[in-house]
């Protein structure tokens, strides 16, 4: 297994508004293996977030190397970064940002669009990764007409119909009822398993751990086990 992304060492302050700082992270390392599932889990305020966002270049650590591919990530422009994020990655938040007033498809085909995919690939792109999450019947459904487990799925379809190299999912699960969530974490590790993806999650729920090949398990701020 080769790695991806790797965290070396990271440090994220925030400084708050009284002037002392906040250390959300502290001497965090972690390996991303490509074409696994890894898990970060922990509870709320623990750091999963804010170390989602330094591994996809959302946001900078305070100290410490971030490399993808080979290269240091902190230490690049913000064009890099942005071109990086557009080509290379993909996310999937726990709240669904999906445009309310288009449907599935134009969802998906809009996100190839803003990616730069050529018109003529769009459409057959879009359809197949709908259908690989199972909404081959609901395309032309728009999101006020789709469950929420549905919703989340047209958005892993907009991640997936991208083939980024890696794709960051932000407690995708925690706005859904528990049989809809095993769902969603069980495509994930099919994606894994059938396309060689490469997907990181977070999540507080600790149902899930078994389905991931790696879990990191953070504690106020620290990776306490691996
Ligand atoms: N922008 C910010 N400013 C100040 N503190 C922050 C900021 N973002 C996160 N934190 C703090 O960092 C810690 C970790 O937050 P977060 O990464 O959001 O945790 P999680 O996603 O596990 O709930 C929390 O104590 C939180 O209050
Ligand atoms: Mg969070």
């Amino acid at each position: 297994m080769a790695t991806i992304l790797k965290a070396d060492k990271i440090l994220r302050e925030f400084k708050i508004g009284d002037g002392n700082t906040v250390t959300a992270l502290k001497d965090v390392c972690v390996d991303i293996e490509e074409g696994q599932l890894t898990i970060l889990r922990g509870r709320s305020g623990s750091g999963k977030t804010t170390l989602i966002n330094i591994l996809g270049a959302l946001d900078k650590p305070t100290d410490g190397e971030v490399v993808f591919d080979g290269k240091d990530i902190t230490k690049l422009s913000e064009k890099k970064r942005d071109d990086l994020r557009r080509h290379d990655m993909a996310f999937v938040f726990q709240s669904v940002a999906l445009i309310a007033s288009m449907t599935a498809y134009e969802n998906v085909e809009f996100g190839l669009r803003l990616a730069g995919v050529p018109a003529n690939e769009r459409e057959q792109r879009a359809k197949e990764a709908l259908t690989r999450v199972g909404l081959e019947k609901r395309m032309y459904h728009r999101p006020g007409e789709m469950s929420g487990g549905e919703q989340q799925r047209v958005a892993i379809a907009r991640a997936i119909a991208h083939r980024p190299k890696i794709v960051f999912a932000d407690e995708p699960t925690a706005e859904l009822d528990t049989v809809t969530s095993l769902h969603v974490v069980k495509l994930f590790k099919e994606l894994v398993a059938e396309k060689g993806m490469t997907i990181i999650m977070t999540t507080h729920d600790p149902s899930m751990m078994d389905i991931a090949d790696k879990v990191y398990t953070l504690e106020d701020g620290e990776i306490v086990g691996e």
